[in-house]
């Protein structure tokens, strides 16, 4: 079987559901909980004797060990993180915590496990951990785009903690000899993932009718990820990459936030017509130290795995609208409790 972290989160549960409808291989998924986890996402998996939750902390150690004795996994898929660049500027301690100590832990942990297989279940073992291109820091429009070679530079305390954790990971490989792998993607969207981030924000906002916050002048360039081929490019790492080094994965679909926006708004002028939704577009502060643009070059994956998307922004982008509008239960769900807390402290002072 293979462990997944975090799986109760965005990128997590996709993987989990999508591995188990492609593979009989079981998962256990270790994840705490935090207001970023719905477990209810998964909730299809019910009785189904190859999924397994273990609530454990990732920063637990006695708990890490116990769960690696207990399930013998053949991999560990490490998604769990404090994942939000916004809350990371105002409480920047969780992300050191979870991003670097727990990492660190469940690579000490991982090691000890590992160390003690033998034969094919040691060779065979891999340690995945799945970062992000923001550790790389900002491209201006003239620059290329970001490759495995790139400098480390991250802007964020959540991409210097991601960063942290990444150092974590070469070094295990490096000093100890473990296989472990590590993957940097840019920003993914598609079903479940939780309102907080800008394109599930944005939808539910528009169909709320609120305000669609856009940061400065909303130029920012992001290179968007469906979910689902992320998910894929990891199945095919886990399956093939060489440990020790690290895989870039990208959408090739860079935008800017405003025309994002503004696609969004279209397509819930033709979805749920009736209203003029970019009317509700408003500019409101920027985000301190605001990365300007991200673009992934993914040639490396798509030249040694045969990787490369298959959801372009347009179609990747309809059916995430079409998700959120269909799952409202599941919207009003995250949207309880701590999600209006955070609300109000991240937008009511940018005026
Ligand atoms: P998410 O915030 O949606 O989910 C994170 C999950 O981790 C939650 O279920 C949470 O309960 C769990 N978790 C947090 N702290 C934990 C701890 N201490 N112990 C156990 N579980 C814990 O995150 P996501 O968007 O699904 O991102 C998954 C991974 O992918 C993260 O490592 C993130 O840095 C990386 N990543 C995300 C994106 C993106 O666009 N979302 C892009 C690049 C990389
Ligand atoms: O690049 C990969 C990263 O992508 C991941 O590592 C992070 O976990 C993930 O959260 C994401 O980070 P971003 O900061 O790029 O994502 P976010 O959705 O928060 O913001 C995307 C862009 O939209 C960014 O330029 C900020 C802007 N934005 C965001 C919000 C929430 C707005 O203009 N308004 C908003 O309300």
């Amino acid at each position: 079987m293979i462990l997944v972290t975090g799986g109760c989160g965005f990128i997590g549960s996709n993987f989990i559901l999508d591995w188990l409808a492609l593979h009989d291989e079981p998962v256990v998924n270790v994840d705490v909980l935090t207001y970023a986890a719905n477990p209810k996402t998964l909730a299809s998996l019910d009785g189904d004797s190859r999924y397994t939750f273990e609530r454990a902390d990732i920063c637990d150690r006695a708990a890490i060990d116990a769960i690696l004795a207990k399930y013998q996994p053949r991999a560990v898929v490490h998604f769990a993180a404090e994942s939000h660049v916004d809350r990371s500027i105002h409480g920047p301690m969780a992300f050191m915590q979870t991003n670097v100590i727990g990492t660190g832990t469940l690579l000490e942990a991982s090691r000890n496990y590992w160390k003690a297989l033998t034969g094919e279940q040691a060779t065979k073992f891999r340690f995945l951990h799945v970062s992000t291109d923001e550790v790389f820091g900002s491209l201006g429009p003239g620059d290329g785009k970001f490759t495995e070679t790139s400098q480390y530079q991250p802007n964020s305390p959540y991409s210097a903690s991601k960063a942290g954790s990444d150092h974590l990971a070469r070094a295990y490989f490096h000093t100890y000899g473990m296989p472990v792998l590590v993957t940097n993607c840019s920003n993914n969207y598609g079903p479940r993932q939780f309102p907080e981030k800008l394109i599930p924000l944005m939808i539910v906002n528009a169909h709320a009718g609120k305000p669609l916050p856009v940061y400065g002048d909303g130029q920012q360039i992001r290179d968007w990820l469906y979910v689902g081929d992320h998910c894929s490019a990891i199945r095919r790492v886990l399956e093939a990459g060489r440990p020790g080094e690290l895989y870039l994965i990208g959408g090739d679909a860079e935008k800017p936030n405003l025309d994002v926006v503004k696609t969004i708004c279209r397509l819930m002028g033709q979805y749920v017509p009736g209203r003029d939704y970019e009317q509700q577009i408003t500019y409101v502060a920027d985000r301190p130290g605001h990365d300007r643009r991200y673009a992934i070059d993914f040639s490396k994956l798509e030249r040694e795995l045969g990787w490369r998307p298959t959801e372009s922004f347009a179609t990747g982008l309809e059916k995430t609208v079409r998700w959120y509008l269909d799952n409202a239960a599941w919207v009003a769900d995250v949207q309880s409790g701590e999600y209006k807390q955070w609300v109000e402290k991240n937008y009511v002072a940018r005026g």
